[in-house]
């Protein structure tokens, strides 16, 4: 069985909705196992195959818990180089998190990024549930190819 984290933020519930359709579409792949969090601890991160990140976009950045993680998890030498990573987030208009997170996961631990991140302006409709759902399918084959 591969693992996979969808690991998210969400302030006002947006991403926090993307997030379930995400784990759920990849869930429909076969051979895989799909935990959602809130919160991980950086040794967590070490734990999966795959690491997904929800991340909505405030003030043109990441959120503060997202960053605190990265920052934690190079500090004490956290080993993702080669996982598979990919992000997603809500946004109002500019939309930077979900790419900054990328860059990160690619740059700094040396991951196998999905690149073009998911965005959904605000609340996700059916279009973008749909887009979220095939989203996690994509990861889930990715992992299993
Ligand atoms: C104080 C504040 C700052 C924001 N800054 C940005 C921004 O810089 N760029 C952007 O695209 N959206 C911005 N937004 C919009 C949020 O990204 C959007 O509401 C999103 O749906 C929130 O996702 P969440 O429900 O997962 O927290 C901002 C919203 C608030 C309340």
């Amino acid at each position: 069985m591969k693992k996979i984290l969808v690991l998210y933020y969400s302030r006002t519930g947006n991403t926090g909705k993307m997030a379930e359709v995400v784990a759920e579409g990849a869930r429909a792949v076969h051979g895989v196992d799909v935990e959602v969090k809130y919160y991980a601890t950086p040794k967590e991160l070490a734990d999966f195959d795959a690491v997904v990140v929800g991340v909505p976009t405030y003030h043109h950045d990441m959120t503060i818990d997202m960053k605190k993680l990265f920052e934690e998890a190079t500090v004490k030498n956290i080993i993702l180089k080669d996982k598979v990573g990919a992000a997603f987030g809500s946004y109002g208009w500019s939309g930077e998190a979900p790419q900054l997170a990328l860059e990160i996961m690619k740059n700094k631990f040396g991951m196998d990024i999905i690149e073009s991140p998911l965005l959904i302006k605000y609340a996700p409709d059916q279009d973008g549930l749909g887009k979220c759902r095939q989203f996690g399918k994509e990861i889930a084959k990715r992992l299993m190819a």
